[in-house]
């Protein structure tokens, strides 16, 4: 349970609000690099911590990210006609290039300075791991964070796109939530014994080697944030052997669940998020069977799951066409399918900013407690003026691992599924 003056310090992140300020310490992801325009095609609108943004592609190649607020008197430039070297705004025909500088202004005399002086709000930006990483914050930007499916080849990793109508803190808070998977995502998962770590099957299904509902959850403090063990009985051996799943989390709205699915909530203002999902393979590229395997799973089929604008046909007013009938047929525990849309739905249900003074949490929900005290720890400094230690900022990304196993249920998780990481500097217990 949470006040509601810390709700909203952990949940509000527009202008100045300590949330937002400490986000934009952050690269944050902006857009997928699909969604950029080819050049002479046009911006794509880009919101993050609430601020108003486009990026385009100017005719060289280079990606811009500025305000989507001409700064002669206000236009939207996702109006703005494209014309390689910078974007024209159609009304008094201002001309602003790619570093931001208003290079034209024909309606000024021929001989005002004016040109040349005024500027739009413009932030780096960088292209990786097929992302558009922004860095909206002070001074100089903090090293790119290089999570371990950045340096693979484009092959190896899928990057996927979807908007939740709810509070960043919301979506991550599912992330960090392994008891959910066994109610809300059941029909996605079979236990099975046979299996000694979790396998996506071609029909999308999942083979889980338990059927403990009741994890412990135990917490091992990182640089970058934590990692998590939810700790189950094995279907094998329920009384010596263990399935555990390791989820980790990095600040500041980063997961890595098992088997290898990143998921980043990242905040277009206090009420809209955009989930980006990755999956990938350190060892072989992904075929077509196993991606279409992964968007069944996880409903993110472009076309079928997901509408143009990444959003979905299900949502609050049709009560996401949750399938009642199914339901009492048997046929669905949930009557909602696919993870994702499952996800969307129970988090979009609790309103766009969970209220959190009327909650009840238990012994699953510690991951969840433990996030939102480290970013309530941070937003409660810049709250009171003081400059924040955020470590994570210079930690190394790389080591953003998900894992599971079964193991003995006397050995120690975390040495057993991180080895000589584990030994090596993470992994404080709290
Ligand atoms: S508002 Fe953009 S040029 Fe006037
Ligand atoms: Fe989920």
């Amino acid at each position: 349970m949470l006040s509601k003056a810390d709700n909203e310090l952990m949940c509000r992140v527009e202008g100045d609000q300590p949330m937002g300020i400490f986000l934009r310490r952050f690269w944050m992801p902006a857009c997928l690099l699909d969604e950029i325009p080819s050049p002479g095609e046009g911006p794509v609108r880009v919101n993050l911590v609430g601020e108003r943004l486009v990026a385009w592609r100017n005719a060289e190649g280079r990606v811009g990210l500025m305000s989507e607020v001409c700064p002669h008197r206000g236009v939207s430039l996702m109006l703005a006609r494209d014309e390689g070297d910078g974007l024209r705004c159609i009304y008094h025909g201002w001309k602003i290039d790619v570093a931001g500088h208003v290079c034209e202004m024909p309606g000024e005399p021929k001989d005002s300075r004016m040109c040349g002086r005024v500027n739009n709000t413009t932030y780096p930006c960088v292209e990786a791991g097929g992302l558009l990483w922004a860095y909206l914050g002070p001074g100089e930007p903090p090293p790119l964070p290089r999570f371990p499916w950045m340096d693979l080849p484009p092959t190896h990793y899928v990057v996927r796109k979807t908007l939740y109508n709810v509070n960043f803190v919301q979506s991550l808070e599912g992330s960090l939530d392994s008891a959910h998977s066994d109610f809300l995502h059941s029909a996605e998962t079979s236990a099975s014994g046979d299996y000694d770590q979790d396998q996506v099957h071609s029909d999308g299904r999942r083979s889980r080697p338990s059927t403990d509902t009741s994890p412990e959850i135990d917490v091992r403090e990182t640089e970058f944030g934590f990692i998590y063990g939810a700790i189950r009985k094995a279907v094998a051996d329920p009384e010596k052997l263990a399935y555990v799943r390791a989820t980790a989390y990095a600040l500041p709205f980063y997961s890595m669940i098992p088997p290898v699915y990143m998921q980043a909530s990242v905040p277009l203002d206090s009420e809209n998020t955009a989930m980006y999902l990755v999956w990938y393979d350190n060892e072989h590229p992904l075929s077509p069977v196993e991606v279409k395997a992964h968007e069944t799973f996880l409903g993110l089929r472009m076309g079928e799951d997901l509408l143009p604008d990444y959003r979905r046909p299900g949502r609050a007013d049709n009560r996401w066409f949750q399938d009642r009938e199914g339901i009492k047929a048997g046929k669905t525990y949930t009557g909602l399918y696919g993870t994702t849309m499952q996800d969307i739905a129970v988090q979009e249900s609790m309103g766009p900013i969970q209220d959190r003074t009327i909650e009840h949490l238990g012994m699953t929900d510690k991951a969840i407690v433990h996030m939102r005290r480290m970013l309530l720890a941070t937003a409660r400094q810049i709250r009171d003026g003081k400059e924040p230690e955020i470590p994570a900022l210079n930690s190394d990304y790389s080591q953003v691992r998900s894992a599971a196993a079964t193991i003995n249920r006397d050995d120690d998780w975390w040495e057993k599924l991180y080895g000589a990481a584990a030994t090596a500097s993470l992994g404080k217990a709290v």
